[in-house]
């Protein structure tokens, strides 16, 4: 198979981390007879610097004509004056609109021997997996522009969600339910915003389309609390865009680590995006410690979404986690024992175990 993919490293330590998917990538291209032409685009703050602007105009038709983009992760301190149409994430919001990346899959999985890397107790968090599907185009990121009114004494931000928008997110949600575990969690915040009484009422709507899944209704505070008390409550939770940013990140703590995260970001029926959850990590960026699992994570979940290589995507997964259960960390990750690596020697021990199957 042959396919065209744009790399866009971003800042802070998407460079480093993108490096890596591209060795395991290459790996999988050797392994199982596939050939991955990548392109280089720029995005963020490199973006910024290079271009002058956040998102060039090329990065988005370099984007269109390729068949999938991995995006490492943008910003940093060295952009964090500037003007809200010079910040990195404009770029980042920017492309997900450019691109109708209406679709945020979070699969969240602990694995057996990062348990105690978690500050909940193993109790809680052991056997918990679950898939958080985010809304990623629409409410408060994508409404009118933010201002300041009467002298900057008043505020506007615009939640804005078209009933399609909420359909098509949540009919992603009820298929990935049933190729789960069929029980969909639908969080929203009913009892205040009338945003979420139209979702809920969709949600209800949908429900008879997919009979075999059971559905429930959590408000967004309740869930959060639920989250990180009782895990394995939940399978696959579908929620709008800020509620899915925030009880995603929140989520990250049942892996150990924020680097264990990957996403992908699906259009109706076109190129999907794939990138960590984590964002572009200054405090560590350059010195390769830098959790490499969630990038390389991403890339499996992009052989998987965007080529329907499902035997590539699982031979990374299990290649992951076969490193990890071997005792290899990196230092995000604080558990007892084993063996803490750097960015790259991580990376060996996932390649070494790919070239092993
Ligand atoms: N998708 C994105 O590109 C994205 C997402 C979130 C934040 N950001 C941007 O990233 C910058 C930093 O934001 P932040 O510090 O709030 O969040 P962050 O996710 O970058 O970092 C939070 C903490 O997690 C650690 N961390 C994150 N990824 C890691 C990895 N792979 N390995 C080891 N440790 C890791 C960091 O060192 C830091 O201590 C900001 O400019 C923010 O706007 C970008």
């Amino acid at each position: 198979m042959d396919k065209q993919i744009l790399i866009l490293r971003g800042d802070g330590i998407g460079p480093e981390i993108m490096d890596q998917a591209i060795r395991v990538l290459h790996t999988i291209g050797e392994t199982f007879g596939h050939s991955f032409h990548l392109t280089d685009g720029l995005i963020g703050g490199a973006a910024i610097d290079e271009a002058g602007t956040p998102l060039p105009e090329e990065t988005i038709e370099k984007a269109k004509s390729s068949d999938a983009v991995l995006l490492g992760a943008v910003g940093g301190p060295k952009w964090d004056q500037n003007p809200s149409n010079l910040r990195p994430e404009r770029g980042l919001l920017g492309i997900r609109k450019a691109l109708d990346l209406y679709a945020n899959l979070r699969p969240v999985k602990g694995f057996k021997t990062l348990t105690d890397a978690s500050p909940l107790k193993r109790e809680v968090i052991e056997g918990s997996d679950l898939l958080i599907v985010r809304e990623l185009t629409g409410g408060l990121y994508f409404g009118r522009p933010s201002e300041r009114r009467d002298n900057g004494n008043v505020v506007v931000d615009t939640l804005h969600y078209t009933k399609n928008e909420m359909t098509r997110i949540i009919k992603k949600a009820f298929e990935s339910a049933e190729l789960r575990s069929k029980k969909l969690t639908s969080v929203d915040k009913a009892n205040v915003l009338e945003s979420s009484k139209m979702w809920r009422e969709i949600v209800e709507t949908e429900s008879k389309n997919y009979p075999d899944v059971t559905v429930e209704h959590v408000l967004v505070d309740a869930c959060a609390m639920k989250l990180i008390t009782s895990p394995k409550d939940f399978d696959t939770i579908v929620t709008e865009n800020m509620f899915g940013d925030i009880l995603s990140d929140e989520a990250s703590v049942l892996t150990g680590s924020l680097g264990m995260l990957p996403s992908a970001s699906l259009a109706e029926n076109g190129v999907g995006l794939y990138e960590p959850a984590h964002g572009s990590a200054p405090d560590i960026a350059g010195q390769n410690i830098a959790n490499p699992i969630a990038m390389i994570l991403s890339a499996a979940m992009m052989l998987r979404h965007s080529f329907n290589l499902d035997a590539e995507a699982t031979a990374i997964e299990r290649a992951v986690e076969q490193a990890v259960n071997n005792g290899y960390h990196t230092k995000d990750l604080q558990v007892e024992g084993g063996t803490c690596l750097s960015t790259t020697d991580m990376t060996d021990q996932i390649i070494k175990q790919i070239t092993k199957e």
